[in-house]
């Protein structure tokens, strides 16, 4: 299953796009189901894509239940934290009645407690996203699929919905959605921006490891289709 791709002029266009997309799906998994599940990533580029996706009004925001795809486990005060950038971002104005499920649950790691208590708070979701928005990071990984990952196999081949994960180079310890729980999803977008990423998206369309390039588990996958947005 060929993803398929939709290029902007710029990355205001594309972040227009995208945000009147996902308020599509979140309309439409109101109007099925009473509720709906944004499942969105953290780092620098999804921030354009939130403000005008907060701005909606036309989504019925109180019946929206907004996670993350992963996190870094630090508390929202944290500027490295991505429910912080959400709720900064998104979560204002229209926005603002949105439900939140956080994936860090407090303490310096996340150990087995921890990640029960993540688990716990996923159980406020229904069992389908109706939209997940995954980014890319130069080396190839997406959500905190990271090369040489300490969970990475279980992340991209286990039923576990939800990990932790550390990694080389990566900084403080992650918890990520599992590849299985993220494409549980009606709609599934890879939104990249710039040259480099798009040099490192051609890569990981080439043949070539998974683990070398985890973003290739959910370019090869054929389960859900993906679109994937990029601007310069
Ligand atoms: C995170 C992410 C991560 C991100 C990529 C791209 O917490 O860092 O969710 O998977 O999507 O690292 O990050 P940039 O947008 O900063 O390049």
């Amino acid at each position: 299953m060929t993803p398929a791709r939709r290029s902007f002029g710029s990355k205001e266009d594309l972040a227009l796009a995208l945000a009147e997309t996902v308020a599509d799906d979140l309309r439409r998994g109101i109007e099925a189901n009473g509720q709906a599940a944004l499942a969105v990533s953290g780092g620098s580029t999804p921030a354009r894509f939130f403000v005008f996706l907060g701005r909606k009004k036309d989504v019925d925001w109180s019946r929206v239940l907004v996670t993350l795809v992963d996190e870094r486990w630090v508390p929202e005060t944290s500027d490295r934290s991505n429910a912080g950038l959400v709720n900064e971002k998104m979560l204002q104005g229209p926005a603002a009645v949105a439900r939140f499920i956080p994936l860090y649950a407090g303490g310096d790691a996340p150990d087995a407690a921890g990640l029960a208590r993540t688990a716990e708070q996923l159980r406020a979701l229904p069992e389908r996203f109706d939209a997940v928005v995954l980014g890319m990071g130069n080396d190839g990984h997406t959500a905190s699929f990271f090369p040489g990952g300490d969970n990475l196999a279980a992340a991209l081949t286990g039923t576990e919905p939800v990990l932790s994960m550390r990694a080389p180079g990566v900084g403080e310890a992650r918890v990520t959605l599992s590849l299985d729980r993220l494409l549980a999803t009606d709609a599934l977008y890879l939104h990249i921006e710039g040259e480099e990423k798009a040099k490192v998206l051609e890569s990981a369309l080439a043949e070539g490891s998974v683990d070398e390039m985890p973003v290739r588990a959910v370019l090869r996958q054929t389960r859900t289709p993906l679109t994937i947005y990029w601007s310069p």
